[in-house]
């Protein structure tokens, strides 16, 4: 038994633009109404652009839905050209924020201490951090997924000294399940996720078992509800199939049915 609440983030990365984003969310919000998923704490997560209108929508709908950001500075203010705070996004109605993305990692060479750096910013700014941690192909193929998961949370729970469980979150993202149709299967997303609470529990001690834990990587309606099995994956980061109010809302559906039929009890 948990009570752990379950949490489903939708993230749109470089698509949709502010006209589409609305389209998106005022059909998402249509769905919802009609289905029970009041157990899911549900996110979307679109460009920074979109961020305005996506907040109108929600507020004006009144959607149960909470506004991610995909990326944050580092840096609360100054001299740094292109860059968003999170004071900035908190403003706009903004709680959550991915944070290290392994698109960010390789992209945009984010290391483990920028992570840990961007990390602690999001919290300074009042928001949610989503960790993002996960090995690559290579290492995955020669043994070190636990190394990697270690050296990866470490960094980030090492300097976030004496970080509330309840305001941070870590996805277990695969590199190699991201936006290829191959999926971990729920045993290697239950066996990840279990290795990152152990690895929590160094830095948070028993805070590590309300720390929740999400899997993404290739998450569609129809593998959501087995990958949510594993007791220790209490959510999912969900890219391509959140696209579509379609898509996203089928997700969310086998999420909300899942919890509800299962020895998982989310609290309200
Ligand atoms: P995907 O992306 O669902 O398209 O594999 C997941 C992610 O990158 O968060």
């Amino acid at each position: 038994m948990t009570d752990r609440r379950p949490i489903v983030a939708g993230n749109w990365k470089l698509h949709l633009d502010h006209v589409e984003a609305v389209h998106l969310v005022t059909e998402l919000g249509m769905r919802l109404r009609t289905m029970d998923v009041a157990g899911v704490d549900t996110v979307v997560v679109p460009p920074f652009t979109d961020l305005r209108s996506v907040s109108s929508v929600i507020e004006a709908e009144k959607l149960d839905l909470a506004l991610g950001a995909q990326h944050v500075s580092e840096f609360d203010q100054g001299a740094y050209t292109g860059e968003v705070s999170a004071a900035m996004l908190a403003r706009l109605g903004v709680t959550i924020v991915l944070v290290g993305h392994s698109e960010r990692r390789t992209h945009y060479h984010m290391d483990d201490a920028a992570v840990a750096r961007t990390a602690a910013a999001t919290l300074r700014g009042g928001l949610i951090p989503i960790v993002c941690v996960g090995e690559s192909e290579v290492e995955r193929a020669d043994g070190s997924t636990e190394e990697v998961l270690a050296r990866q949370l470490g960094a980030v729970l090492g300097a976030l000294d004496g970080a509330d469980p309840e305001r941070l979150c870590v996805a277990y993202e695969p590199i190699w399940a991201i936006g290829t149709g191959t999926a971990a299967t729920p045993e290697d997303a239950g066996s990840a996720c279990a290795h990152l609470r152990k690895l929590a529990e160094q830095h948070l001690g028993e805070g590590a078992s309300r720390l929740r834990i999400l899997y993404g990587g290739s998450v569609g309606a129809d593998n959501a509800a087995e990958l949510l099995l594993p007791s220790d994956v209490d959510g999912l980061l969900v890219g391509s199939a959140s696209l579509t109010a379609a898509g996203f809302a089928g997700v969310l559906g086998a999420v909300a049915d899942c919890y509800r039929s299962t020895r998982r009890s989310p609290r309200r």
